[in-house]
């Protein structure tokens, strides 16, 4: 049922993600009506030992700017309980379960069903001891249906074997149509609408396939380093921060062939059967970078071998796409911040405008920071259409029970068959990154290799923003 009393329990109430993903999230569903006042509740739960008031005035300067004081915020706020305990003791659980259910006696819901969404805005390593105390002590016990629902969020293990044990020791717990695990690049518009770009339009149809298309590039860019957060970061790298998860969902969207159906299933099957078909990444195709200054960071050992920089092709071995150069490149601590898909074709037979350097035919999708751009599009029309963010949408689809745009636990063990190999070789130090200056394009190295994959560099291309059509 997706009508009844619902909790939204935030676990990690006073973290990083709960502060600025989490809880700002939830207040836009709620401002643009999608929790109702008299239906929902809030729960904070976390070690520290903290009041209601005290969690409530750590959130409110988190929540979109410009709404400081007004009456959304602190009805919000209200909304909003605190329960302290630990990750790992049964009292502070019941003490949880407690408060949940005074919330859903108190609306006498006896007749109705109970919903409860845990959003684990944890470190994965207490994933499992947080999803025992849940099924133990916390689980909706509604005679009449309801539903307990988990959120997780990446990173999902190290590689294929932690992974994987992460999978089975929450799968033991909870079923798979419970478990949301999170990638936020799914969120986002324009990665939603690849699927009704790709299958709703003649145009692409004919040309989506290695007749047409010469290589594929699917970059992110970031103009800051890992200040801050360099502890973390090092411990990972940018293979499993970003390309492992955020770039590789995309390819799958971009490659993937048309699912039987719109059913989250369906969908699923067909990013299952793509990542299945990347062939092991060559040594030879792929290039590390590391910016200098990194390891300035105190949080970052002195000899530290991760890599801020990737660009590496993969290979799908399937009819649609072999010989197709997948190229995947993200960093930190470049020139530019943004994120987009350059499918780039072959190049026109009989050409007659060769001689004017034209450059090839190239299709670029920005996934950001267009959004915003589209924002403003949108937000200045008069019918007043809001696209929410990608975390808004998605916690909304948690609610719903549309696992479309998560993750399944068989897409993740295919992911990472994919880089497992590559990252032990890095770990390992067989792998090492090459230095780059802040703020520049990333190594040289990177440039040639997208060369020799095929792609050509098209010159006089300008970007124009959607906001100025
Ligand atoms: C996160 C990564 O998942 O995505 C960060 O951990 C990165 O390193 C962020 O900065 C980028 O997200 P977006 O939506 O700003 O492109």
């Amino acid at each position: 049922p997706e009508t009844g009393c619902l909790s939204i329990i935030v676990l990690g109430a006073s973290g990083d993600l709960a502060k600025k993903k989490t809880f700002p999230a939830l207040f836009n569903l709620y401002r643009q009506g999608f929790l109702q006042l008299n239906e929902v509740h809030i729960f904070g739960y976390a070690r520290t030992k903290i009041s209601d008031d005290e969690l409530r005035n750590r959130i409110q300067g988190y929540l979109s700017s410009g709404n400081e004081g007004s009456e959304d915020v602190s009805k919000f706020l209200q909304l909003i309980k605190y329960v302290s305990g630990s990750y790992d003791a049964a009292e502070g659980f019941q003490a949880l379960d407690k408060a949940i259910s005074e919330h859903e006696t108190s609306r006498n819901s006896s007749e109705e069903s109970s919903r409860r969404l845990f959003y684990l805005a944890l470190p994965p390593s207490v994933y499992p001891q947080v999803c025992k105390m849940i099924k133990n002590y916390c689980t909706t016990k509604s005679d009449l249906g309801g539903w307990t629902r988990i959120v997780v969020e990446k990173p999902f293990g190290k590689d294929l074997a932690s992974a994987e044990e992460l999978s089975s020791q929450i799968g033991e717990l909870f079923n798979e149509p419970q478990i949301y695990r999170i990638d936020h690049y799914l969120g986002k518009e324009l990665v939603q609408n690849l699927l009704v770009l790709r299958f709703a339009n003649r145009f692409f149809l004919p040309l989506w396939n290695r007749d047409n298309i010469d290589n594929v590039q699917i970059v992110f860019r970031e103009d800051f380093g890992t200040e801050g957060r360099g502890g973390y970061f090092d411990e990972y790298g940018i293979i499993r921060d970003i390309i492992q998860n955020h770039l590789l969902q995309v390819l799958c969207l971009v490659a993937m062939e048309k699912p039987v159906s719109l059913k989250p299933e369906h969908i699923r099957d067909e990013k299952v059967k793509v990542l299945q078909s990347v062939v092991p990444i060559k040594d030879e195709e792929v290039v590390l970078g590391q910016y200098e200054g990194y390891r300035d960071d105190p949080t970052v050992p002195d000899n530290s071998n991760t890599p801020t920089f990737a660009t590496m092709v993969l290979r799908i071995h399937n009819e649609r796409w072999e010989g197709v150069p997948f190229i995947l490149k993200a960093g930190k601590a470049l020139n530019s911040r943004k994120a987009d898909i350059r499918v780039q074709f072959k190049d026109v037979p009989g050409d007659i405008f060769k001689s004017q350097k034209q450059g090839r035919n190239e299709f670029v999708i920005r996934l950001q920071p267009s959004e915003a751009i589209l924002h403003e599009a949108y937000g200045q029309a008069t019918w007043g259409v809001v696209i929410p963010e990608a975390y808004e949408r998605l916690i909304l689809d948690t609610i719903r029970g549309d696992q479309q745009h998560f993750v399944r636990r068989d897409e993740l063990k295919a992911a990472w068959e994919i880089f497992t190999p590559l990252l032990h070789r890095i770990d390992n130090g067989e792998f090492k990154p090459i230095a780059y200056k802040p703020g520049s394009r990333g190594p040289a190295e990177a440039d040639e290799l997208l060369e020799k994959a095929g792609y050509v560099q098209t010159h006089g291309y300008i970007w124009i923003p959607t906001d100025v059509i």
